[in-house]
């Protein structure tokens, strides 16, 4: 098979997962640079997609500065929602699948139990709404899609919670931390493996499955049960870890509001795909050994 994939957002966490995979061979991905690639700028985009006969795309770049999207909510959009519409009407138009990663920030968070793919969505902030436009966008650009919804993207690149705990955990003896906020951590290799296994479907077989599905580490828990895990993890090497204390999201104001329940109902991609996400203790626990070894 020789088949060239545009993967976008190639230097984010989900982007730096998927060019770690071992990929068939003649499956080529191609990750170009903000410099080369703009995801606020259409004439940007149009010209990497009309550069070479893709196979397939994969779209991993976003706008994730949730409280910055609240002022800056022009670039969010057009990061968001504009360069997917971009993205989707190119892959119509040269009649290849487009994969794209959505996010639980789609939701309100009101919902008491996980929530279905096709739960009313109704974002309570700028970056939800805008990922949501992205959404609607692909969804009625005719193109073959699939889209795949995330949430609490964690791992050993960029930034993200359990790097963020580590590093405030090397000189603090006490943290407060979230604990009315529920959601499943999601490893960004795990994710990466399934967008693969999405990507490879395709470039197989036309007719394989397109439309919405959730993908999540299995179980959930709060951000403050996640940083009890990533400590209780640090602490069986005898190392000193900070008291981490449960604290309402009302005691920590961020400029952009957060769901309550970011729990994402996993079962479509295990039936369309075969994906089975493994447990988020294992996954965290993969990611702290990796940071370790650096
Ligand atoms: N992180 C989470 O907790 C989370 C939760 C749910 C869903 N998601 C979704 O998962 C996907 C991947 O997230 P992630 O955690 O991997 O994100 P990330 O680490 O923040 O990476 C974002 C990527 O997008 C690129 N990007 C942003 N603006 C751009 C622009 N104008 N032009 C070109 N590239 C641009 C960034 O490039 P630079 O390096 O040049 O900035 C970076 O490669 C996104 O769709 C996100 O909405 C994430």
């Amino acid at each position: 098979m020789m088949a060239d994939v545009l993967v976008t957002g190639g230097t984010g966490q989900v982007g730096t997962s998927l060019q770690a995979l071992n990929w068939p061979e003649g499956v080529r991905l191609y990750a170009p640079l903000r410099q080369e690639l703009d995801l606020s700028n259409v004439a940007s985009i149009e010209a990497m997609m009309k550069s070479r006969e893709w196979a397939l795309v994969i779209n991993c770049g976003a706008y994730t500065a949730v409280d910055k999207a609240e002022t800056d909510s022009i670039t969010a959009w057009q990061v968001n929602a504009i360069a997917p519409c971009v993205l989707a009407q190119q892959a119509k138009a040269q009649d290849i699948p487009l994969i794209h990663v959505s996010t639980d920030y789609v939701f309100d968070g009101a919902k008491t139990t996980a929530y279905e793919v096709d739960d009313a969505v109704a974002p309570i902030g700028v970056y939800g709404a805008s990922k949501l436009g992205g959404e609607l966008a692909i969804r009625t650009s005719g193109a073959r899609h699939v889209i795949v919804r995330t949430a609490w993207v964690i791992s050993q690149y960029g930034h993200n919670f359990v790097k963020t705990m580590l590093r405030l955990g090397v000189d603090r003896t006490h943290l407060k931390v979230v604990g009315d906020q529920y959601g499943c951590p999601t490893h960004a290799g795990d994710l990466a493996a399934a967008l693969q296994m999405i990507a490879l479907r395709h470039l197989d077989f036309e007719a394989a499955p397109t439309g919405m599905y959730h993908f999540a580490n299995a179980g959930s828990v709060s951000w403050h049960g996640l940083a009890k895990e990533i400590f209780d993890i640090v602490a069986t090497n005898g190392a000193s870890v900070p008291v981490v204390e449960a604290i309402p999201s009302s005691d920590y104001p961020t400029p952009a509001k957060r769901p309550e329940n970011s729990r994402l109902v996993t079962d479509k991609i295990t039936k369309d795909f075969g994906i089975h996400p493994r447990d988020w203790q294992g996954a965290v626990a993969d990611i702290v050994a990796a940071l370790r070894q650096n």
